[in-house]
């Protein structure tokens, strides 16, 4: 396994639509196992692969405090959602950055596991937020587009700082 580099924003290819997964094989089970492992090392509770800059409709959750309930999504879709919540979301793409963003509140999720079956989720709350979060970046959206355009551009210049004072 290895752990991989994920992309941070503002970065373009974190823009990019992930095209769906046509064969679930040997090479997309070794890509997730090295997801999980990055996603498990940041330390974060969901990642997408479009967050290590590979372009394919691929999603690791693990919203357990144990870190042992790998929960995979290839080629997802939502197929019902309901409700509202108000929740504080975070992103390893976007570090140290917290807001309040609204989503649906349940989810009814299609997708692919990791031996290629299909197979449906009835999700709500917590969970329902990061389906709904990391199914977002494979459509090329990143948590912080949910907010105003003055807080986005004031965001992205909060980080541009940031990171000349880490150069
Ligand atoms: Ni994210």
């Amino acid at each position: 396994m290895a752990i991989l580099q994920i992309l941070q924003y503002p970065d373009e290819r974190l823009h990019k639509i992930a095209k769906k997964v046509t064969q679930v094989n040997d090479d997309t089970r070794k890509l997730i196992a090295d997801m999980a492992e990055t996603m498990y090392k940041a330390p974060g509770v969901g990642l997408a692969a479009t967050q290590v800059n590979v372009h394919e409709q691929i999603i690791v959750l693990d919203i357990s405090d144990t870190h042992d309930q790998l929960q995979v999504f290839i080629n997802p879709e939502i197929m019902t959602c309901s409700g509202e919540i108000k929740s504080e979301e975070g992103c390893l793409s976007v570090p140290g950055i917290y807001e309040t963003v609204q989503r649906a509140d349940r989810v009814k999720v299609r997708a692919l596991n990791e031996q290629g079956e299909s197979f449906t989720l009835e999700a709500e709350d917590f969970l329902a937020v990061c389906i709904q979060h990391e199914i977002d970046h494979l459509h090329g959206k990143v948590f912080v587009e949910y907010l105003s355009p003055l807080k986005q551009s004031r965001l992205r210049a909060k980080l541009k700082k940031r990171r000349r004072e880490a150069l």
